[in-house]
């Protein structure tokens, strides 16, 4: 953990922050998933319009569904607190119903905006979590079957998922956080600044330093190369389109309009 002498606890723990993937058999108090969840409602949220809702599935038909489908991620699904992060323009299309007036938000502007609510809700649960000792990881593999995840939780039109959370207590202490791009990479001065390779190089044989070389994303498609990077990993896994059923997705649910420039089916 980087400390800073007036660092404060909510400092610390942001500045300590690692995402947990295992959890002991132990369960979360009532009191301690409504403490998670009100620290989430606290968050930032476009005009107060809170569009977005959790699941929190205590179901265990619903878990082994969802194992069936993601058999990779048990070790997520089974985590003694799971939770399903959406983005919701349905509450909102419904009080808009019962006043009597047309809504008229389907469009990007609204998918953003709900997107924006529910990362700042995961961001504020995730590090309400950590701050009393559990450890959580956000996971948006579950997008990759999208419309089954849609269907098991029922979601209705103008409702999508964001990522899945899992959370508990850590069985391994959480390991030390991962190396983040220097903040001259992130930091721009008044003006965009074009990316540095040198800061990207620079970042990438820190990483080998601290952390090994990354395992390399798609090797069946682009091979082992000589030395991993995670730059190497960032050019890997933005050349494949992955979750490109998503907009399909999108326009059924009625979030975002079909683009005029796409074909009709
Ligand atoms: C929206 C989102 C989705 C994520 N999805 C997954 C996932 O499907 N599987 C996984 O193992 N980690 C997932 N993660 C965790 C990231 O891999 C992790 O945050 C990143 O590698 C940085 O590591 P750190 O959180 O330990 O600092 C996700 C994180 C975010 C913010």
């Amino acid at each position: 953990m980087h400390k800073h002498p007036s660092s404060t606890s909510t400092i610390e723990t942001l500045l300590s922050h690692s995402s947990c993937r295992s959890f002991v058999d132990e369960p979360i108090t009532e009191e301690i998933r409504d403490l998670l969840f009100t620290a989430a409602q606290s968050a930032p949220t476009k005009s107060n319009l809170q569009q977005y809702s959790f699941i929190e599935i205590t179901d265990s038909n619903i878990r082994d569904q969802l194992i069936s489908f993601f058999p990779e991620m048990k070790w997520a699904i089974t985590a003694p607190l799971l939770i399903f992060v959406l983005g919701d323009l349905h509450r909102n299309q419904t009080i808009c119903e019962w006043a009597n007036r047309t809504y008229n938000a389907h469009h990007q502007d609204a998918f953003l905006n709900a997107s924006v609510d529910a990362a700042l809700a995961t961001q504020s649960l995730i590090m309400a979590a950590e701050s009393i000792g559990l450890g959580a990881c956000a996971i948006s593999k579950i997008r990759e079957k999208i419309e089954q995840v849609s269907d098991l939780l029922e979601l209705p039109k103008s409702v999508f998922p964001v990522c899945a959370l899992a959370i508990g207590y850590p069985k391994l202490r959480p390991g030390s956080t991962s190396p983040r791009l220097p903040l001259d990479a992130i930091r721009h001065i008044n003006k965009y600044r074009k990316p540095s390779r040198e800061l990207i190089k620079h970042y990438d044989a820190q990483f080998n330093a601290s952390y090994g070389p990354p395992t390399p994303r798609y090797p069946e498609q682009f091979g082992s190369p000589k030395t991993a990077s995670w730059s190497d990993n960032v050019s890997r896994q933005t050349s494949v389109c992955e979750r490109n059923q998503l907009t399909a997705y999108l326009v059924k649910q009625g979030i975002i309009e079909k683009s005029k420039d796409e074909p009709a089916e």
